[in-house]
Formats: C-alpha cells, sequence, structure tokens
C-alpha cells in the first residue's frame, strides 16, 4: 500500500477547440485556473517534488501561476498527442519505481478521496493500470472504454477513430489513470500515431498492455460530473457552474444564509463566517475573507479584500484590493478602488469613491465624494460632493483630515494639504492651503445681495 506514488499531470496542448489565444489549461473556473484545481488534487495523494506537469503552450506563464506551488516541470516542444506528452517524462522518471499517476490538465473538478481510492485500487490489484471511467449518457467526444467479458478494458477508442457501434458505450475514458510504474515506462515507447490525427494516444497503452500480457482494470464512479473535462467554453461554463455550487453549498452547511445561491458567484479561494449573509447576485471573488455576521449586498462585488465582523455592504458596491474594520456600513453604489481601509464603524454612502485611503474608525462621508490617497481622522464628517484634487497631472499628492473635522458640502480640498483637528471648512470652499487644529477655513466668494434688482431691470425695458 505505501508504494511511491509519482503524479504526472498533462498540460502543454492549446487546447484547439477553445478558439483562444490562450492555452486551455489556463482558462479559469470556479475562481482558479484548470491547471491550478488539478495540481491542488495531486497535492493530495503526493508531495509537490513528486508531482510533475507537463508544459508547452505558453509554457511560460504556467510554470510562472505554478511555481509557487513547488511542482516540477517538464517541456513537450512539439505537441503530438497525450502519449508523446507523457513520453517526455521518461527520462526523468523511468528509474523511479512504485506508482505513476496520469491526469490531464483539463479535467478539474476531481476529488481527492477519489484519487486515493484509484491508488488504494492499483495497489491491491494485480492490474498493470487501473483507470477511472463513468457512464454519461451523452458520451460525445470522450474516448469510449471497451471491456472484455471479466470487467477489465480491453482498449479505449478516441471518438474520431471509433465504429457506430463503438460510439454507442456509455462508458468514457477520463484520463485518469494509475499505472504500475515500471509496466508504463517499458511499454511506453511501443504507442505509434498510426491513427488519422497522426498523434500519440496515451490511450493505446491499454491494448498494448493487454497484448503483452497484462490487465488493465476499471474503477467505475457514479459522480460523473466530478469527471467532466472541459475542450470548449460551454464546457467550462458547465463545470465554472458546478464549481460555484460547490461553494455556495459549503457555505451554507458552515452557516451562511445564501439567497437565491444559484445567482450568487464566490470563487474557491472565498472564506464567510458563520450567520453572514449574502444576498443574490452577489460577487465574492479572489483572496477575499469576510467575518461573521456581515451582509454583502445584493449584486455587489468583493474581490481581494479583508472584511470584519458584523460589516454591512449595500447593494452594488465594488470593492478591490481593501480592509474593512468591523460594523462599517458601505454603500449602496460605493467604489473602493484598492489600498483602501476604512476603520470600525465608519460610514461610506453612495457615490463615494475611495482610493488608497485611510478612513477612521466612526468617520463618514455619506454622499458623492472622491477621496484619493487621504488620511481621514476618526469621526470626521465628509460633506456630500467633496473631493481631494489629488494629481496635478504629472503627480499625486497627499491630503490629511484631522479628527473630528467637518468638511462641509462641495469642498475642493487641492493637495498636498493638511487639515487639523476638530477643524471645519465652510461648504463650497476651495482649499488651497493647510488648516489648522480648531480653526474655521472659507474659500469661497463672498455673497453679494443687490435688493430691488430685478424691479429695477425690469422698469429699464
Ligand atoms: C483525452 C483522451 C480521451 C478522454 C478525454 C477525457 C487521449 C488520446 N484521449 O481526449 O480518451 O476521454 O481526454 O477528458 O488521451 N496534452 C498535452 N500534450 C499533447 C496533447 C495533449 O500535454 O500533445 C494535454 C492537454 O493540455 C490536456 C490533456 O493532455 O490537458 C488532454 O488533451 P485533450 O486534447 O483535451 O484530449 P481529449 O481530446 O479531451
Ligand atoms: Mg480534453
Amino acid at each position: 500500500m505505501s508504494s511511491q506514488i509519482n503524479v504526472v499531470i498533462l498540460a502543454a496542448g492549446l487546447g484547439t477547440r477553445m478558439k483562444s489565444k490562450r492555452a486551455k489549461v489556463l482558462h479559469r473556473a470556479g475562481g482558479l485556473s484548470l491547471i491550478e484545481h488539478v495540481v491542488a488534487a495531486a497535492s493530495a495523494i503526493a508531495p509537490a517534488e513528486r508531482a510533475t506537469v507537463v508544459v508547452g503552450h505558453q509554457s511560460a506563464q504556467v510554470r510562472q501561476l505554478l511555481a509557487p506551488s513547488g511542482v516540477r516541470f517538464i517541456e513537450q516542444t512539439e505537441q503530438k498527442g497525450t502519449g508523446h506528452a507523457l513520453l517526455a517524462c521518461r527520462g526523468s522518471l523511468a528509474s523511479e519505481p512504485g506508482l505513476v499517476v496520469v491526469l490531464y490538465g483539463d479535467c478539474p473538478l476531481l476529488a481527492p478521496a477519489t484519487l486515493a481510492e484509484l491508488i488504494r485500487r492499483q495497489s491491491l490489484g494485480n492490474a498493470a493500470a487501473t483507470l477511472i471511467t463513468t457512464r454519461l449518457d451523452d458520451p460525445t467526444g470522450y474516448g469510449r472504454v471497451i471491456f472484455d467479458g471479466q470487467h477489465q478494458i480491453r482498449a479505449i477508442v478516441e471518438q474520431k477513430d471509433a465504429t457506430p457501434e463503438q460510439l454507442s458505450i456509455p462508458f468514457i475514458n477520463s484520463g485518469i489513470y494509475c499505472f504500475n510504474a515500471e509496466l508504463l515506462w517499458r511499454h511506453l515507447l511501443e504507442i505509434r500515431p498510426d491513427n488519422p490525427a497522426h498523434e500519440y494516444y496515451l490511450t493505446d497503452i491499454v491494448e498494448i498492455l493487454n497484448r503483452a500480457g497484462y490487465s488493465v482494470a476499471a474503477m467505475v464512479v457514479e459522480n460523473s460530473a466530478e469527471l467532466l473535462g472541459i475542450n470548449t467554453r460551454v464546457e467550462l461554463a458547465e463545470v465554472d457552474r458546478i464549481f460555484r455550487e460547490r461553494k455556495v453549498r459549503e457555505l451554507m452547511l458552515a452557516g451562511v444564509t445564501i439567497e437565491k445561491p444559484e445567482t450568487v458567484t464566490v470563487d474557491a479561494t472565498v472564506r464567510i463566517g458563520a450567520d453572514s449573509i449574502v444576498e443574490p447576485f452577489a460577487q465574492i471573488l479572489g483572496n477575499t475573507e469576510i467575518g461573521e455576521e456581515s451582509r454583502i449586498g445584493a449584486c455587489a462585488i468583493i474581490r481581494d479584500s479583508t472584511l470584519g465582523a458584523g460589516v454591512e455592504i449595500a447593494p452594488f458596491t465594488h470593492i478591490v484590493g481593501s480592509r474593512i474594520e468591523s460594523g462599517a456600513h458601505i454603500g449602496p453604489f460605493a467604489r473602493l478602488r484598492g489600498g483602501v481601509r476604512i476603520g470600525s464603524n465608519a460610514r461610506i454612502g453612495n457615490f463615494v469613491e475611495l482610493k488608497n485611503t485611510n478612513f477612521g474608525a466612526g468617520a463618514k462621508a455619506n454622499h458623492l465624494a472622491y477621496l484619493g490617497d487621504a488620511e481621514i481622522g476618526e469621526k470626521a464628517n465628509i460633506g456630500a460632493g467633496t473631493i481631494t484634487c489629488n494629481y496635478d497631472g504629472a503627480n499625486k499628492h497627499p491630503t490629511r483630515i484631522g479628527k473630528d473635522a467637518f468638511v462641509g458640502s462641495n469642498s475642493t480640498l487641492v493637495a498636498p494639504l493638511e487639515i487639523g483637528d476638530d477643524s471645519y471648512i465652510g461648504a463650497g470652499s476651495v482649499i488651497t492651503s493647510d488648516v489648522p487644529a480648531e480653526a474655521l477655513a472659507l474659500g469661497r466668494a463672498r455673497q453679494v445681495v443687490k435688493e430691488h434688482w430685478a424691479a429695477k431691470r425690469k422698469k429699464k425695458k
């Protein structure tokens, strides 16, 4: 049972049927690229240094994406088929005994428990290989599994080479195999590209092993959704939907209320505390963490952000790369563009935009404002229409507003600027120089009233 396991993930193909310039395994479903999902499944059965990813198309991008995981890479410079891709590993792996698990980079829903069971079966039995198959109502596109009379697999026939009779077989090749390492590397060289596509089909190894007198066992998996391979964008959308369903279900079972869960998009990487509520059509993406008893409003989009407990995000709010402390209220229709920290119990209202700003605890900006490169003190009140003029056309400048300061509506704050604690800015001011603590600053023309002006004008006519 404790044989050494090497995992090989085939990910060199372009994925012609995706009709994309981007390599198929870099397309995303459930918030991660397809290859990241497969590497995560592999990490459950083997340490990263025993996982090899075969790269080819856009190998630099694939390598960069996976570098933090610690997996090894082998280059398949020309993509001549799945058998050819595995052959590229022969030089570095053939001397290693034990088992070789082969996974395809376009099959991202695979559960670690299924892989563990595959290894268990291969270790217990005496077959040269075990492969995972399932019954599909519509097996179109997949290789079909041909059984012999004893539940062993005699051959796999690709869709494009199958006879009409073989096409009616519902058992498909999932592309997930566990091989006896020694037999695999010994017989892999026998695969020939003698098919209409002139490709080296890995699937031919089944017949080759049979011919050499070995058997190939099947592990039939009931939950066929887990084995879906992605070749087109239609399948990509279907797999994404399954990931989304899995994630919201997992969150609901962990104590998060999700209204109309079928409309909500939550990435695999997101964490949400119990008793939080997510309203319809919310999107919670990337590396986002939300504390307990928070509420995420309808159609809000939150990416790569950290929210404390009891935070309320009202509908249609867009938050990226920000940190929001407990009890704060944001939105509706607010935008936090990145580098924003909102202190506890602060309030950001409708049509307020913040960028690179530290907004103090208990401070308020309830309507129509832009705060960029700013430091806002605790309990400051930022009036409707306040604008920090942080950009002079060449450089960005900071604005500091002290605690308990009151900035009147429609103030224009020309940075760099310091506004002291407890000070007042009169509504409609254009403030260009610093304001000391506790002062009142007025930066606008004095009002002129001309009595009876209208009547005099009429008489002249
Ligand atoms: C393959 C199987 C088919 C199975 C299906 C399951 C073969 C010949 N066919 O077909 O029986 O039902 O998967 O999803 O194996 N790749 C390389 N180098 C290459 C070619 C492919 O690394 O030269 C990689 C691809 O990046 C991909 C994986 O291998 O991740 C599978 O290739 P793909 O072209 O999608 O094979 P299918 O036609 O889906
Ligand atoms: Mg495929």
